[in-house]
């Protein structure tokens, strides 16, 4: 399996925003829409989780004056990005260099979120990890994930080529996008919304629904409480 480390670090170097905007459309969008969600709730603590450059994290730090956020990234490389984007935040913020996998402390949150980053993670590990965010959340806290979700009918598979098709064509480096390719058809553990909907009812989340979809319906944004 490719080592999300070395994977992110390779990107990185391409520069992360660039290479995500042409994998991702809609991506400026998508976060905001997750980050204008998190603003509205003006939450006293939030948790980025998977925080990758820190730019989600750098718009809630700069509109919500009463958000402490802790930002959970595995990559160093990634990390250090992020670092100098929290540089003007340094009490109202901190990173963690862990893999979430390694569960969540005892802090509490009144806002977990989470952006592009639990397709990373296999169906039992995502089920044992939502349920470490269920219990890291304070009483009606809130949990917003946005992430690729997958189709039905075999439609996937063509729809995630296309997709990188797409990213190849706005001028991504052929190597890399035959790599995320790669990871994307045989690596990824992506759910379709519906099954999103349901796992997240399993955990024990109230009213998990769909807060927005890119308009191909490759990602979407999921909004619930607990
Ligand atoms: C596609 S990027 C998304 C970054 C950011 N959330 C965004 O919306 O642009 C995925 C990020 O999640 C991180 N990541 C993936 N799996 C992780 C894990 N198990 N623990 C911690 N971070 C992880 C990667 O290192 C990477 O920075």
């Amino acid at each position: 399996m490719t080592d999300p480390t070395d994977f992110y670090q390779d990107m990185k170097q391409k520069g992360y925003l660039t290479e995500v905007r042409r994998f991702v459309p809609g991506y400026d969008e998508m976060v905001n829409l997750v980050a204008s969600k998190v603003i509205e709730i003006s939450p006293f603590q939030a948790v980025d989780l998977g925080m990758g450059v820190g730019n989600i994290a750098e718009l809630i730090l700069c509109a919500s004056a009463d958000t402490y956020l802790t930002g959970i990234e595995q990559s160093e490389a990634m990390a250090r990005f992020a670092q100098k984007k929290l540089e003007p935040f340094p009490n109202r913020s901190k990173i963690q260099i862990q893999n979430l996998q390694e569960g969540l402390n005892e802090r509490k949150y009144s806002v977990a979120y989470s952006n592009l980053v639990l397709h990373n993670i296999d169906q039992n590990e995502k089920i044992n990890l939502l349920t470490e965010i269920k219990r890291s959340l304070l009483p009606k806290g809130q949990f917003i994930w946005g992430d690729l979700v997958s189709f039905p009918f075999g439609m996937h598979n063509p729809i995630v080529a296309y997709r990188h098709l797409n990213a190849w064509i706005q001028g991504a480096d052929a190597g890399f996008v035959k790599e995320d390719l790669y990871k994307e058809l045989f690596e990824d553990s992506k759910l379709s919304v519906r099954e999103t909907i349901k796992l997240c009812r399993t955990v024990g989340f109230k009213d998990p629904r769909v807060i927005w979809k890119n308009t191909a319906g490759t990602t979407a944004v999921f909004q619930m409480s607990v």
